[in-house]
């Protein structure tokens, strides 16, 4: 937030700016009585019960409740913050306030305007000649207003056009190296990140450039998208891509439908599917979540049918859900993503998927159904089991609808499958899918495994807790994921599943992504953690105690000397009072 200096207050602001005039811009408004109506910009109406008044300065809306000054419709009409929207208002009413913003504000603001210089240079460089760029764009079916729209922009082949076109504008080398448009070479030198690909500029909401994502053109080059790195201005778990230009239409439609990937979102865009956003291929974060409920309460998951984008979409469930966002997930269901289904189907085919795609509690149901066989008695009892599980966590009348449909689906009494969410001793029923691979074996993790790696991938910072205890990996398919975990949380800090899954083969990946399907954490990965822990530390301590009563016995048969057998006793008491303070008896 920025201080207030010297020069106009807020008041004084206010009193110099009529609120009608200031809506009168954008909403076609009446005067009715001493009022002003018209049709809300914050929902969808048919008939005005937009009300803005002269006399009060202030605007409400009788139909969904919107309220406020001109400064908090300003703030909503264009989603912008306080300081923003006060900025905005004395700008366009060429009225003088002082703000004093705080100098970490200065270097952001700095910062985005040399990414906003870059995505000029690259939109020039996309538009005002032939470029593969604009081929590439050409051949995958984009329109040419499309592309305009979401400023997209090619990074030539040299090494150094844009670096030289930076410094021309006055940019520190630092900072270009700060924001991963440039990198020093060997050499010493600095040489452009970004090299032959189409950019997609990422926007936040109040409009400034954060970052890029460039699409390599030419399938040699490697990543195929190369993303700004995290700094000062681009946080990935903060944003969302394309949010800046689709946040009016997801209010509008009343809800958002979330994809992996840019082209998704442009694809989709332009088959007319406009309440749209990715998640910059990573997993849905918090702020991710909280930044939609700013504009909609409803959340449409559609992610690859890959077992990646399905553990994605579980693990979204569980982000959004908590934060009070009705979720609905699917997947496409032929094409790769959303952007060939488009393309091949269209926006009407499109929007049946979404509407008649299962909501978070089916989809986790489904999800858990996957792979058993509910015609066989043990198949289904598993089945039951993990349902329990996903069931618990319902309020009363969610749980009692499900437990109806499960009942008769599976022809089991509802007693029966409400005593099965009752038990304890499944509570924390490990939920880890089978690997139906002749690897099984090899590429299996143990319950305590799976639900400490999905809980560390869901948070990062619990990495610290597997620093103190290593051991708790036992498989040698989890010790690869470990070391790769430490390594990265010693690089990077945060890291998600793809990093891992980059560094391992492609069926170890797949196998992983299997593993952590199951496991369900229900925004509570730490207790996950800690709980699994606790129960393998348990575990252990009774394999040990076996072991030391097995030693007393043969001590005993063998007649053995009083000491050997009392230090025994002395550690079995030992491991029985430890195995108390864990819980176990
Ligand atoms: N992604 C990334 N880095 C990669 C691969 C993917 O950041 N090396 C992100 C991008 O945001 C990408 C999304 O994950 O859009 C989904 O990846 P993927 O499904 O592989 O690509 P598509 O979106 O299908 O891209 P395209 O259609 O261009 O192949
Ligand atoms: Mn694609």
């Amino acid at each position: 937030m920025a201080q207030r200096g010297s020069g106009v207050s807020i008041d004084d602001l206010k009193s110099q700016l009529n609120i009608v005039d200031v809506i009168g811009r954008v909403v076609p408004l009446k005067r009715a009585g001493s009022n002003y109506k018209g049709v809300c910009p914050f929902h969808n109406e048919k008939t005005p019960s937009f009300v803005v008044s002269d006399q009060k300065q202030i605007f409400t809306c009788f139909g969904c409740g919107a309220t406020g000054d001109v400064i908090a419709f300003t703030k909503r009409y264009y989603n912008l913050d306080f300081v923003e929207a006060c900025e905005k208002l004395a700008r366009e009413n060429g009225i003088e306030i002082n703000f004093t913003r705080s100098e970490n504000n200065k270097d952001r603001d700095r910062l985005c305007s040399l990414n906003r210089e870059a995505a000029r240079y690259f939109y020039k460089a996309f538009t005002e000649k032939a470029n593969p760029g604009y081929t590439y764009m050409k051949k995958r079916g984009m329109d040419d207003a499309i592309l305009k729209k979401f400023g997209i922009g090619y990074a030539d082949k040299e090494w150094d056009s844009l670096y030289k076109y930076m410094k021309t504008k006055g940019a520190e080398d630092k900072d270009l190296v700060d924001l991963g448009l440039a990198s020093r070479g060997r050499d010493g030198k600095l040489y452009d990140k970004f090299r032959n690909r189409v950019i997609f500029p990422i926007i936040n909401t109040s409009g400034k450039v954060i970052g890029f994502g460039g699409r390599r053109i030419d399938d040699n080059d490697n990543p195929k998208y190369l993303n700004s790195p995290e700094n000062a201005v681009f946080q990935k778990k903060n944003n969302l891509y394309a949010l800046n230009t689709t946040k009016q239409e997801i209010g509008k439609e009343g809800n958002a439908i979330l994809v992996e990937g840019y082209m998704d979102v442009i694809s989709l865009y332009q088959h007319g599917v406009r309440n749209v956003a990715a998640s910059l291929g990573t997993a849905l974060t918090e702020n991710q979540a909280k930044l939609l409920k700013r504009y909609t309460s409803s959340v449409n998951l559609c992610y690859d049918a890959d077992s990646a984008g399905i553990n994605a979409a579980l693990r979204g469930i569980d982000i959004l859900v908590p934060h009070g966002l009705k979720v609905k997930v699917f997947h496409v269901t032929d094409g790769k993503d959303p952007d060939e289904y488009a393309k091949a189907h269209g926006k009407d085919a499109f929007m049946k998927l979404v509407k008649d795609a299962p909501n978070a509690v089916q989809y986790k149901l489904n999800a858990a159904r996957q792979g058993l066989d509910v015609t066989k008695d043990d198949e289904k009892l598993e089945y039951i089991r993990k349902a329990a599980a996903i069931l618990r966590k319902l309020s009363p009348v969610e749980m009692d609808i499900y437990v109806r449909s499960l009942a008769e689906e599976l022809k089991v009494s509802e007693r029966a499958i409400a005593a099965e969410i009752e038990a304890k001793d499944n509570r924390e029923e490990p939920q880890v899918r089978r690997v139906d691979t002749s690897d099984e074996d090899r590429l299996n993790l143990n319950p305590s495994e799976a639900n400490v790696i999905s809980a560390i991938l869901t948070n990062p910072d619990l990495t610290e807790k597997l620093f103190d205890e290593p051991g708790i990996m036992e498989s040698p398919f989890a010790k690869k994921i470990e070391n790769i975990i430490f390594e990265l949380y010693g690089t990077m800090g945060e890291f998600e599943l793809g990093d891992i899954s980059d560094r391992l083969e492609p069926e170890e990946s797949l196998a992983l992504s299997e593993n952590l399907a199951g496991v369900i954490l229900a925004g509570k990965e730490e207790d996950v953690l800690i709980e699994s822990i606790n129960k393998w530390k348990l575990d252990n301590l009774k394999k040990k105690e076996q072991e030391i009563v097995t030693r007393i016995e043969l001590a005993d048969a063998s007649d053995l000397g009083q000491e050997t057998q009392e230090a025994l006793y002395k550690e079995l008491m030992k491991i029985q009072s430890e195995i108390k303070k864990y819980g176990g008896r």
